[in-house]
């Protein structure tokens, strides 16, 4: 709606970077929604958008008429203001907070709508802004309570250079308004310090808040509320996390924004398959950050050693399943080494032992038996349960830690891995195979890796895929650390 499309061009270029078709629907909910809503005062030009949608390689558009969307009848039914379409009902704690004390009906409409469109679109994921936080909660409530096969994909708020959050109302505040609405976002992140320095509390939070938005002359608070980011309940002490959500008047128009206070520190996962330069990358990119390295594979390959030292057969997975429960496994940091961290497994040293050849033959197998992979992802998760991490694995995203703030998918072709793991070689000076033997290996090890019947390497839908090719380790370093200031708002001087 409107004509500024930021926000929707943020979420048509992420799913285009993830997906092989890219629908865009468009469909306004003016039969649904309030006679007084501010949907009349948006118009969008259709050939506009069509043009916009070509450039950013958008494959097909949606956009129905009233008449097509919902049939002749129910349309004629809905301009004489009878509503007749069967409707889901939702949670009322869910649509009795926030912005349903503005406009009651619009999130139960909107499901109508969304259930319209996914049944006639059939994607395989929709991607929601966390702008309009409470319809991203509702959805997601929508699609786990009824099991509608598709995946909802959460994109970061698309800002203005000011930090304000991209919305069609911008174009309706005056300059001097305009001024005046930076102080939302600037004064929820200033609460989101206050959180981090520990406070935890709903009224401090709350008033912090309110007092950092007097500032603004003309600016009116609608509404601040702290709920729980799933349920939409109000929290009085955010424990493992909370959403503080915000609404404003400026003149005649409202402004929303939001942020998420995890109390944690964030954590960044990377994926993908041997020989993508994971490791390099993900040591360099806690350094620059400043964050704890975890290198997951190390974990499986020691527990590959100790499986091989034991001299157990790889069938027999009681015995697997006893070892593994009894291993302590210990990582440092190490700058010196190759690998950058040394690791120890039952009080014995391995990191040079983890590397070999025949430790590297067995590693996928031990890594797909169900039981190793339960306990290593437990004692990763404990790694990472205060954040301030960056892990790098093959089901970092998708499994150990899913609610990662940043998710990078790193690949590059198999004669690239191969050529880069034979300098490897070389530059230990450790005996190689041909150039031939390692491509085969590689595509062994990423069928190993991608088949196995639990977590599988694979992209998570929400991470960002880069294809290393054609980069060298700086190039790769700096886009992820770019990506993660851009996802964390950090860039935003506050
Ligand atoms: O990244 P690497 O080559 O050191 O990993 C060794 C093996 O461990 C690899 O074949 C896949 C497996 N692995 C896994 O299954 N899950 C992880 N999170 C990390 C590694």
């Amino acid at each position: 709606m409107g004509a500024s499309y930021a926000e929707h061009i943020s979420l048509i270029q992420l799913s285009r970077r993830e997906s092989e078709i890219v629908v865009v629907s468009i469909f306004v909910n003016s039969l649904l929604c309030e006679p007084n809503s501010d949907l009349g005062q948006h118009s969008y030009q259709l050939d506009e958008v069509y043009k916009l949608c070509q450039k950013l390689g958008v494959n097909a558009v949606f956009s129905p008429t009233k008449g097509e969307f919902y049939g002749q009848e129910q349309t004629v039914a809905l301009e004489q203001s009878q509503n007749l379409i069967t409707q889901v009902l939702l949670p009322t704690t869910m649509t009795s907070v926030l912005w349903s004390q503005q406009q009651p009906e619009y999130f139960q409409n909107l499901a109508t709508i969304f259930i319209k469109l996914l049944n006639i679109v059939q994607p395989a994921k929709v991607y929601f802004s966390q702008k309009d936080y409470q319809q991203l909660a509702i959805i997601r409530r929508l699609v786990a309570d009824l099991n509608l096969p598709v995946k909802i994909v959460t994109c970061p708020i698309a800002r203005e250079e000011s930090g304000l959050a991209c919305s069609s109302s911008n174009e309706h505040l005056t300059e001097s308004q305009k001024a005046q609405a930076q102080i939302i976002y600037k004064s929820l992140c200033r609460v989101k310090q206050t959180f981090q320095a520990g406070e935890r509390d709903h009224h401090v939070l709350i008033d912090a808040l309110k007092s950092e938005l007097t500032l603004a002359r003309e600016l009116e608070v609608k509404y601040i509320e702290l709920v729980n980011p799933t349920t939409l309940i109000p929290i009085v002490q955010v424990k493992t996390s909370g959403l503080l959500v915000v609404a404003v008047n400026l003149g005649s128009t409202i402004l929303t924004d939001n942020i998420l206070l995890l109390n944690r520190k964030p954590i960044v996962a990377i994926d993908g398959p041997a020989g993508a330069g994971k490791s390099t990358v993900t040591r360099q990119v806690a350094k620059t950050l400043g964050l704890m390295y975890l290198d997951t594979g190390a974990m499986y390959r020691a527990v590959a050693w100790r499986v091989q030292q034991a001299g157990i057969k790889l069938t027999d997975q009681p015995a697997i399943a006893e070892l593994v429960s009894q291993s302590q496994i210990y990582l440092t940091e190490d700058e010196k080494s190759q690998s950058g961290v040394r690791v120890w497994i039952d009080g014995e040293e391995v990191t040079k032992a983890i590397r070999s050849p025949e430790v590297t033959a067995k590693v996928s197998a031990i890594a797909a038996v169900p039981v190793v992979r339960q306990e290593l992802v437990k004692q990763q998760q404990l790694w990472g349960a205060k954040g301030g991490i960056v892990v790098e694995g093959r089901d970092i995203g998708t499994n150990v830690f899913p609610d990662a703030e940043l998710k990078i998918f790193l690949t590059a072709s198999v004669a690239e891995r191969a050529r880069r793991r034979l300098q490897d070689f070389k530059a230990q000076k450790l005996p190689s195979m041909s150039l031939e033997q390692l491509e085969q290996e590689i595509q062994q090890r990423d069928f190993t890796d991608s088949t196995r019947a639990i977590s599988p390497l694979q992209k998570a839908a929400d991470a960002i895929e880069i294809e290393t090719d054609s980069l060298n380790i700086a190039e790769v370093t700096e886009l992820i650390v770019s990506l993660y200031h851009q996802r964390l708002y950090t860039s935003v001087e506050v």
